[in-house]
């Protein structure tokens, strides 16, 4: 009798646990690849409502600041080339009173922290005779030459053209400052190089 009513109870069990089993694993199959398309499908429905919300919460609070930002991206700076031509060497002179701390700037050609600029316009980097440059700046002039664009590079920021520079000196922030400058260097010739 406790035999049968085992088997019976055995059997409720075994069942109940096999629909238990099945389910379980009827999810983990399921429930695991539904995830997959809808993501897919819901992307395209709710990429929409998303953007509309990231770009809807700044719009309240900072649209100003969202349209200011793309302004300074968009702000191109004109080639030195073109900043050339409306470049004020005597402007460039009072802004190179920075440059006279460490370097020389007439026909001495004399070395001080930096080498002499006399002649500096196409020069090959690295050659100014008696002075010791660092080995970047040497390494740069086996294929570069200062030209009008790379002196503009320079002196936006001397470190970014030529990492390990000693050059001590940040650079100028401003497009205009660093044609006057160069305008006022083109000068430190007894032949002033060609403008671009
Ligand atoms: C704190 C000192 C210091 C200041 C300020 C400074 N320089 Fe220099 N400059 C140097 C040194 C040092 C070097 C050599 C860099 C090296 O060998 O890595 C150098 C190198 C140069 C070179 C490369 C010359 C060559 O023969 O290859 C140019 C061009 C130059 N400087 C221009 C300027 C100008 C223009 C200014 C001002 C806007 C300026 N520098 C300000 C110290 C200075």
């Amino acid at each position: 009798m406790s035999l049968e009513l085992n088997k019976i109870l055995g059997a409720v069990l075994g069942t109940v646990t096999f629909t238990l089993a099945v389910g379980f694993v009827t999810e983990l199959v399921f429930k695991k690849e539904p995830p997959a398309k809808p993501g897919f499908e819901i992307a395209v429905a709710e990429a929409a409502p998303a953007a509309a919300a990231t770009a809807g919460a700044p719009a309240a609070a900072g649209a100003p600041a969202a349209a200011a930002a793309p302004a300074p991206a968009a702000e191109v700076v004109a080639p030195i080339a073109e900043r050339l031509k409306t470049a004020d060497a005597a402007k460039g002179a009072t802004t190179a009173k920075a440059c006279a701390a460490c370097h020389s700037e007439d026909n001495s050609g004399a070395n001080k922290v930096g080498p002499g600029l006399w002649n500096v316009v196409n020069r090959k980097p690295g050659t100014h005779e008696g002075f010791k440059y660092s080995d970047q700046v040497v390494a740069f002039g086996q294929t570069a030459t200062w030209d009008y664009d790379n002196l503009d590079k320079w002196l936006t920021s001397p470190k970014a053209l030529v990492p390990g520079t000693k050059m001590a000196f940040a650079g100028l922030k401003k497009p205009e400052d660093r044609a006057n400058v160069i305008a006022y260097l083109r000068t430190l010739s007894d032949n002033p190089a060609p403008l671009p």
